[in-house]
């Protein structure tokens, strides 16, 4: 299968995905009659480069090409992925995939982007139904994994399991849905919390701003982690769902809810929206906001990740299965030259590890250094299980320099070299890289201790021996200019 994606459409959604396949090692080739698309996909490939890749603690492969094309035909030349991403209009969508249709492979998944129709209705006329489905994604697509995927009823289920094993390969949770319905599932959900919320700005009640503090300082930050029907059942106490809704199930009869009564969309009603909206906002451009949204949806999401869960537990599955197969060796008898320094660290800075400055706090320098060692340690074969018998090796001392600024989305290497590694000693040294450039070193004294007395003690002779073959090939190197320095000698 080509790791090729054809993008037609490069608008807000378009241009997401094409950052979602590039950042994913894919080719994207673009098709869109606006002669701005490819400034505008070049702005979300910025936002993109700088969140996307510090998602997770593993280096995303080697970014893809994207290049822009004056015809559909052109554009889905050798694609196995057709996103369409046209304006939301039934009439231009047919046209669009008849044009499809007519150039691409019979086995290209087309996916559509539509946040409203149906795949029954996006099939009519076409030449082969069953190549379309919806796959309808959340902006920004770089960053939120969900894709809704809605085949319909002409859609073969080998074509719905490829389109499913793709979008998880992309970092992506797709939620295939059986039945279609207008709207899908979460857009729905969303339009009945806005229908809502228009009644509450045109009845006086809140603010625009008023009903944003409503959802970020309560439910939504609930949402953000256990959805609706989870936090519902915590909600009910130790009686759980069946309490819970006894409890609130009379409400929906009571005057909570408008229903399905929308309030009528006349201009004072979108002026009085717009301007209440630009009060609260105005003073952020689109693209700063777009940036303060990537940091704070970033941060959340590696929070979830250290409690391995929601969003955090896909994105800790997915990394499982991108770290098959990297540069990293598993096992330090794998790396055949052991007096070349050993690369244990691959990784893009993440957004949340910069600090005012704009670069990389001195904090997450050790944090990386840390999971040098750590990585280092398990080569030689400290890892989980010898730990779990009892034996570790603690940190006593270390020394940082830092030589150079590392930013939101460089990629980072950690090369580790043994300057002594005999008995319960250990002492690394660590430089980091970002391409050639040496940004930072670390210098690292550790102790074997057991974890029963907490005090040093001999490591296992398997340990002993992994660790003696780097030391004794490392031992003729020239010292690493740095090492062993004080803190404050002149450089
Ligand atoms: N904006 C969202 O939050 C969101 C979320 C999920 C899905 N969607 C869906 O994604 C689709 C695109 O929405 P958007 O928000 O990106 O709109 P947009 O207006 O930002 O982008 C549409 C792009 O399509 C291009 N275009 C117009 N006619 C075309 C044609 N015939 N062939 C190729 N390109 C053409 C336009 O130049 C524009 O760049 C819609 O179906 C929408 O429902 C939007």
């Amino acid at each position: 299968m080509s790791k090729t994606a054809a993008i037609i459409g490069g608008g807000v959604i378009g241009g997401g995905w094409a950052a979602r396949f590039a950042l994913n090692g894919w080719n994207v080739q673009v098709f869109d009659p606006d002669p701005q698309a490819e400034r505008k996909i070049a702005e979300v490939m910025g936002n993109a480069r700088r969140s996307m890749p510090g998602l997770t603690d593993v280096a995303l492969p080697e970014e893809g090409t994207i290049s822009f094309h004056a015809s559909i035909v052109e554009a889905v030349a050798g694609a196995s992925w057709i996103q369409e991403s046209v304006p939301e209009r039934l009439d231009i969508k047919h046209k669009t995939f008849a044009k499809v249709q007519a150039a691409c492979a019979p086995d290209a998944v087309i996916g559509s982007s539509t946040s409203g129709f149906k795949p029954s209705e996006l099939q009519q006329g076409a030449a082969r139904p069953e190549q379309i489905m919806v796959a309808h994604p959340f902006n920004p697509v770089y960053l939120l994994p969900l894709v809704e995927l809605v085949p319909g009823n002409d859609n073969t289920g080998l074509l719905v399991e490829k389109a499913m094993t793709m979008l998880s390969a992309l970092g992506m949770y797709p939620l295939h849905l059986k039945k279609e319905i207008d709207a899908h599932v979460a857009d729905r959900f969303l339009e009945a919390v806005w229908r809502e919320a228009l009644w509450l700005v045109k009845d006086g009640i809140a603010s625009t701003e008023e009903i944003d503090n409503a959802i970020r300082y309560g439910f939504g930050i609930r949402w953000a982690q256990m959805g609706l029907f989870e936090t519902y059942r915590v909600a009910g106490g130790e009686a759980g769902m069946k309490h819970f809704m006894a409890q609130f199930g009379p409400c929906l009869s009571w005057p909570w809810t408008k229903l399905m009564d929308v309030p009528e969309f006349t201009d004072e009603l979108v002026d009085l929206i717009a301007g209440q909206s630009d009060a609260q906002s105005g003073m952020h451009s689109i693209r700063e906001l777009e940036r303060i949204r990537d940091n704070n949806l970033v941060t959340m999401m590696r929070g979830l990740k250290t409690q391995d869960w929601g969003a955090g537990a896909l994105m800790n599955a997915h990394e499982k299965q991108m770290r098959a197969g990297t540069v990293l060796a598993a096992r330090a008898d794998e790396i055949e030259d052991p007096a070349a320094p050993v690369l244990t660290v691959h990784r893009a800075v993440p957004l949340d590890w910069v600090d005012y400055n704009g670069h990389m706090n001195e904090a997450r320098y050790l944090h990386a250094f840390g999971d040098a060692t750590d990585r280092f340690m398990e080569m030689i074969g400290c890892d989980a299980a010898y730990i779990a018998s009892g034996g570790s090796y603690f940190t006593a001392e270390t020394h940082i320099r830092h030589l150079d600024e590392a930013h939101a989305g460089d990629v980072i290497e950690v090369t580790t070299r043994v300057l002594a590694g005999a008995g319960k000693k250990m002492h690394l040294w660590h430089e980091m890289r970002i391409g050639e450039r040496l940004v930072a070193t670390g210098e690292h004294f550790l102790l074997h201790v057991s974890l029963a007395t907490r005090k040093p003690s001999a490591p296992s002779p398997e340990i002993e021996a992994a660790l003696a073959r780097f030391a004794q090939a490392q031992a003729t190197l020239p010292q690493p200019d740095g090492a062993g320095r004080a803190v404050g000698a002149p450089r």
